[in-house]
């Protein structure tokens, strides 16, 4: 419970305020092609632009006088209470913003206890990262050729004390990201990915067997996977007792063949407009998935939250937690640690303002606020 939002105050900082004032002082920092990688979309970002535009076409109808004057932004998932409905989203080579990158990250997270989903593509190892703060950690897994790697990342990530695994299924091979491609640049090349593989004997092993000259072959080798289908999620449920989420679904079918497979939650996401241009928006795709779920298993929501008032429309719309992206990244780039702390701390202000003149006190309320689309 909190009413911090009653006097609003900001730190002083480098971080701006306004998410677009964010971005520029990052591409200030970044270089170039580092700025490029982040902030753009595959194809000729449609999709990214999309994902921007389609919130504007939401709009909240708040209902009013009704004592707002103690908050509580709690949520449950998975049999864990976690204060706030924010995660932060899996971004794989972290070093490219920051040299502490995910280190950074999970001890800015831990202060608010906002879950961290660690990238398999991250810039430490699962290990690390769970060292890293107290806060709640999560992993996302791209699904390696080479299955045995796949379970042994698994195996390390419950091991470490994560509390669910992601599945990353937009992801099967990487998109066509034509600015990456004319800077003829990536970041997994410059070994900011590599954290952990180059701490997994398995995949070691596996280099030594596939006749691999480097770690970095060998990760874009095993992690482009376009064999994917359900029957490894059927497996990967016997495999391990967290909680699976799928991320990447837009389709309804989709999600009800999930919920079939035993799947424990969904992330509906077009990982940021970065994998198939030309698809749905993440929010236009959310009503459905939610109305078919019905709440039988958690719904959560990426691409596009860049301030309170966007979450609070994923969250009415059928979102059950809503998970940031780029504007933690940009934070990082900025002002490292202290950069994603005030980033978060200012994020959070924003919400519970946005829940206080919206007119509701908890999150159950909030998802029976009134939104029309038009
Ligand atoms: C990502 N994203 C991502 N997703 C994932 O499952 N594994 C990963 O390793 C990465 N890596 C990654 C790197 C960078 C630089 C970005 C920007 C994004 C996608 C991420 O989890 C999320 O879906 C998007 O960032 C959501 O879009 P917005 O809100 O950031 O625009």
């Amino acid at each position: 419970k909190s009413n911090d939002y009653i006097v609003q105050s900001v730190e002083e900082s480098p971080l701006p305020i306004g998410y677009e004032e964010i971005e520029k002082a990052a591409k200030d920092i970044l270089s170039p092609k580092a700025f490029s990688y982040i902030s753009s979309g595959a194809g000729a970002e449609e999709t990214a632009r999309k994902n921007k535009n389609a919130f504007q076409r939401y709009s909240i109808i708040p209902k009013l006088l009704n004592d707002v004057s103690e908050l509580d932004t709690r949520i449950s998932l998975f049999g864990n209470t976690y204060p706030t409905p924010f995660i932060l989203a899996p971004v794989g080579v972290l070093k490219l913003a920051d040299d502490q990158g995910d280190l950074a990250v999970t001890r800015a997270a831990s202060k608010y206890d906002i879950p961290f989903i660690q990238s398999t593509v991250s810039s430490f190892s699962i290990e690390e990262v769970g060292q890293s703060g107290d806060g709640p950690k999560w992993f996302q897994l791209y699904w390696t050729s080479l299955e045995d790697v796949s379970y042994s990342f698994v195996k390390r990530a419950e091991e470490a004390g994560s509390e669910a695994i992601v599945v990353t299924i937009d992801t099967v091979t990487l998109g066509f990201r034509e600015k990456d491609l004319s800077y003829g640049y990536s970041p997994l090349a410059d070994g900011y990915g590599q954290g952990n593989f180059e701490s997994d004997d398995v995949f070691l092993s596996t280099l030594a067997e596939v006749n691999d000259s480097t770690i970095v072959d060998g990760i874009i080798k095993q992690i482009n996977y376009p064999a994917l289908n359900w029957s490894h999620i059927k497996k990967l449920k016997r495999m391990t007792s967290l909680p699976i989420l799928l991320k990447g679904v837009l389709h309804p079918e989709d999600a009800l063949q999930a919920i079939h497979c035993g799947v424990d939650g969904l992330i509906v996401s077009n990982h940021g407009g970065r994998q198939l241009d030309g698809v749905i928006s993440s929010i236009d795709a959310l009503p459905e998935i939610a109305k078919v779920v019905n709440g039988k298993i958690p719904v959560l929501f990426d691409s596009g939250i860049r301030r309170g008032s966007d979450a609070l429309k994923v969250l009415v719309l059928g979102a059950d937690a809503v998970l940031i992206g780029r504007p933690y990244v940009y934070s990082l780039a900025i002002d490292g640690e202290k950069g994603v702390s005030q980033f978060l701390a200012n994020f959070l202000q924003d919400f519970s303002s946005s829940m206080v003149l919206a007119g509701v006190k908890n999150i159950k309320q909030l998802k029976q606020m009134k939104i029309v689309c038009g």
